[in-house]
């Protein structure tokens, strides 16, 4: 069975309805973020402010490479994995791609209160949700075999849309 693989931009709720859905389907939910924080050995803010983006990117792009090695099971990605078009062709080979689309202003809801995301935590994260999403938008929807909308949305009720897709 092929995996289920959530992307999207940071906060577009790829964890909480992975989880969902993983649960329903009875598969394991697998977090990129989750083994680079194993792998390092620190939450991914320190690996951003220790050794950069490009770092953490590499690890990410090494993280990818195993993940799409495992079959039937639900992978939540980094918001940031459709930055190196190589993650996308890894993925693919073994599973379908679902994008998460959320508007910025339910973005910005659901990350205002967190504090574990570093290129949101600026001044004025609104404008660099909106600046990030205009550089990301077309490479979220090119890399999609399928696009589900989050907006005003629980992730039980995105999880059920997507569940649906499935059994259709
Ligand atoms: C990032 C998203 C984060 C995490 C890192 C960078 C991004 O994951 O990988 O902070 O570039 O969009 P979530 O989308 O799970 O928050």
């Amino acid at each position: 069975m092929k995996n289920i693989i959530l992307i999207g931009f940071m906060g577009s709720g790829k964890t909480s309805t992975g989880k969902y859905v993983a649960q329903k389907l009875n598969r394991p939910i697998l977090s990129s973020d989750e083994m680079i924080v194993q792998k390092e050995g620190q939450p991914i803010a320190q690996v951003f402010e220790k050794s950069g983006e490009t770092y953490f990117r590499q690890i990410e792009k090494n993280v990818v490479k195993e993940l799409a090695t495992k079959s039937n099971v639900v992978i939540d990605c980094g918001g940031g994995v459709i930055l190196d078009p190589e993650n996308i062709v890894t993925l693919k080979k073994n599973g379908i791609i679902i994008y998460l689309i959320t508007s910025p202003e339910f973005i910005y809801q659901r990350v205002k209160n967190r504090r574990h995301r570093p290129l949101l935590n600026v001044p004025d994260p609104q404008s660099k949700i909106r600046e990030l999403l205009e550089q990301r938008q077309s490479l979220y929807e090119s890399s999609a075999d399928l696009t589900i909308n989050t907006d005003g949305k629980t992730p039980q009720q995105v999880g059920e849309e997507l569940l649906k897709i499935f059994h259709d």
